[in-house]
């Protein structure tokens, strides 16, 4: 069968009228700009792009979140600013890295979306040379706003227009869904282009594979110690059969697995996080997340709702997650909500 890039595929949803010609652009330009992400993630040492950013002084530089910035984190950011600030398909842009959003300089027209992004998720692993990733999701600019504030970006994830996010590992691939469907786009290096790769992904219902740091496990709640416990306990416990474990910190790696062979997801609330209401941020993890894993059909709540329904409250906001195979996101929700 011939290859399918993604830009026919974006002309084939535009004619299926689930997107238009400005939100096809959004997709291409946000394309383009991973695989220059991609190529400085892939020069590693030898592009000077590893360590920390400069802050003041000798300080490492502190993103929004109060986390120490990577140099890569700080490329990202400015790559996918850059590459969006003057298409004309763009509103405004929100940034993990960024406190407040940025507008579309004066210079350039203005489109009628808003796109949040986090430019280098698990940015931890980047020195260690295991997969990172970008996340991004596309909302509608609400009617007569020409300049867009938080305010504007608080919309619950049932609004998102498009959701994706890119693996930089050995194969760079993007996963992207307008909410017909998730499917899976792989990089050819040579060509330079996005090539689909799986359309209309499932992931499978049941599983026996679980993701979680198991070095929180004394600060969780008690619904969660129970369910992890079960698994734990294995054939000889109330689930009557072994259950495997994988983590690797970087949430684009560990939903891509879950994506391509099922499993299931977990950053629960715990004693250490509780006051900030969860580890991820809502915005620009859990809502674009939540939706491809749904378009997949998955599921993803916080262990008491629905990720998408969560009314945002402010653009930086956390919330625990549980996503991926539908039975143990379930079970595990129905845990928590059986004790509240
Ligand atoms: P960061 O981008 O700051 O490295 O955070 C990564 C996120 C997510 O990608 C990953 O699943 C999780 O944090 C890992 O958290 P732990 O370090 O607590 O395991």
């Amino acid at each position: 069968m011939k290859p399918v890039s993604l830009i026919q595929f974006l002309i084939e949803e535009r004619r299926a009228g689930h997107i238009n010609a400005e939100l096809s652009l959004l997709i291409e330009v946000v394309a383009r700009a991973c695989k220059r992400i991609s190529v400085a993630t892939n020069k590693g040492a030898l592009g000077g792009v590893l360590g920390m950013a400069a802050g003041e002084g000798d300080a490492a530089s502190i993103n929004v979140q109060g986390e120490a910035q990577k140099k890569l984190d700080v490329i990202s950011n400015e790559i996918l600013l850059e590459a969006n600030a003057w298409g004309g398909h763009l509103a405004a842009c929100a940034s993990e890295e960024m406190e407040d959003p940025q507008p579309i300089p004066d210079m350039y027209p203005k489109g009628n979306h808003l796109l949040l992004f986090d430019p280098l998720d698990g940015s931890s692993n980047i020195d260690v040379n295991i997969s990172v990733g970008t996340i991004f999701s596309v909302l509608r600019c609400p009617d007569g706003v020409t300049e867009p504030k938080a305010e504007h970006f608080l919309q619950a994830g049932t609004e998102q227009l498009a959701a994706g996010y890119v693996v930089y590992g050995p194969a760079t691939v993007m996963v992207l869904t307008f909410g017909h469907g998730t499917h899976e786009f792989t990089l050819d290096r040579e060509v330079g282009s996005f090539v689909l790769s799986r359309r209309e992904i499932r992931i499978p219902e049941a599983t026996g594979e679980f993701a979680i740091n198991m070095s929180n496990q004394r600060h969780w709640e008690a619904p969660m110690q129970r369910y992890v416990g079960e698994l734990l306990a294995g054939r000889d416990g109330p689930r009557g059969r072994d259950f495997n474990m994988r983590w690797v910190a970087s949430m684009v790696a560990d939903v891509h697995r879950i994506i391509t062979r099922g499993g299931v997801f977990f950053y629960p609330l715990d004693a250490k996080i509780r006051a900030q209401g969860g580890k991820l941020r809502l915005m620009y993890e859990a809502n674009p997340m939540a939706l491809i894993v749904e378009q997949a059909g998955g599921a993803a709540t916080t262990g008491r709702e629905r990720i998408l329904d969560v009314p945002p409250t402010g653009l930086h906001q956390r919330v625990p997650v549980f996503l991926g195979s539908r039975e143990e996101v379930e079970r595990a929700t129905h845990y928590h909500r059986e004790v509240d």
